[in-house]
C-alpha cells in the first residue's frame, strides 16, 4: 500500500537526491530541520495488519541510494532481532513510546548491550552494523519513520541478518525482521548461540505479546 508523498516527505527525498553521498549525521540534521509530525505520515499508517506480520510496514519511497518506510506498531508488534545489511546511513524518528535493545554479535556470540524505553520524538541512528529491536509494550499504536541509504547505488539489492534465539536460529532475509517469518522470506540460515537467560528472559518478555495472538 503507498500513497500520495507529503509535502515534508517530499522534501526530505528531494534534498537526499541533491548530493551523491550521504553520512548519518548529516541525515539526522535533515530530520530535525524537517521536523515531521505524524499527522504528515498518517495515511501511511498500517494497523490491524495481517495476523502473519509482526508489524505493519509500507514502502513510502525507494530508488537505488536510499529507501523510506513508515512502520505501524500495534500492541505487543515487535520486529526480530536484525542487522541493516550494508546501509551505510540511516535513522529511526519515534511518533511514539517503544521498548528498544541494542545487541553485538561476536564470535558466534549475542549479546544484549543497551536497554532503552524511547519517547516520542527521538531519532535513532542506523548503519549496517547496528543490531537491534524494537517493540511497542504500550496499549496505543505507534509508527516510526525509517530512511535507509547507501552511497554503492545498491540500496535495492540489500539484505539483512535476522536473529531468531526461540528458534536456535540466525538467516538471511531481503530486509524484512519479522518475528516468525514464512519461509518464503528466508534466502538462507545458520545455527545460532543461546542467549545468556538474563538477556533471553528479557527478549522473551519483549515476544510472548505476538506469539501469544
Ligand atoms: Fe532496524
Amino acid at each position: 500500500m503507498e500513497g500520495n508523498i507529503p509535502q515534508k516527505i517530499q522534501i526530505l527525498i528531494d534534498t537526499l537526491n541533491e548530493q551523491e553521498t550521504w553520512k548519518t549525521e548529516e541525515l539526522l540534521s535533515l530530520l530535525k530541520e524537517l521536523n515531521v509530525q505524524e499527522s504528515d505520515i498518517a495515511h501511511f499508517q498500517i494497523y490491524n495488519h495481517e495476523k502473519e506480520f509482526s508489524y505493519g510496514r509500507n514502502k513510502i519511497y525507494a530508488n537505488s541510494k536510499f529507501r523510506i518506510y513508515l512502520m505501524s506498531w500495534d500492541y505487543g508488534d515487535a520486529t526480530a532481532i536484525h542487522d541493516h545489511g550494508s546501509t551505510d546511513w540511516g535513522a529511526v524518528q519515534f511518533f511514539g513510546e517503544m521498548e528498544h535493545r541494542y545487541y553485538s554479535y561476536n564470535k558466534e556470540l549475542l549479546k544484549m548491550v543497551q536497554k532503552d524505553t524511547i519517547k516520542t520524538g527521538m531519532t535513532v541512528p542506523v548503519q549496517g552494523s547496528l543490531i537491534h529491536m524494537m517493540a511497542n509494550c504500550q496499549k496505543e499504536s505507534v509508527c516510526t519513520l525509517h530512511i535507509y541509504g547507501m552511497n554503492n547505488g545498491n540500496c535495492e539489492e540489500d539484505k539483512a541478518i535476522v536473529f531468531q534465539p526461540e528458534k536456535g536460529q540466525m538467516v538471511e532475509t531481503t530486509g524484512t525482521a519479522y518475528l516468525d517469518m514464512n519461509d518464503d522470506e528466508i534466502l538462507s540460515s545458520q545455527g545460532l548461540t543461546a542467549l545468556s537467560k538474563t538477556d533471553y528472559q528479557d527478549y522473551m518478555h519483549l515476544i510472548t505479546p505476538f506469539y501469544n495472538r
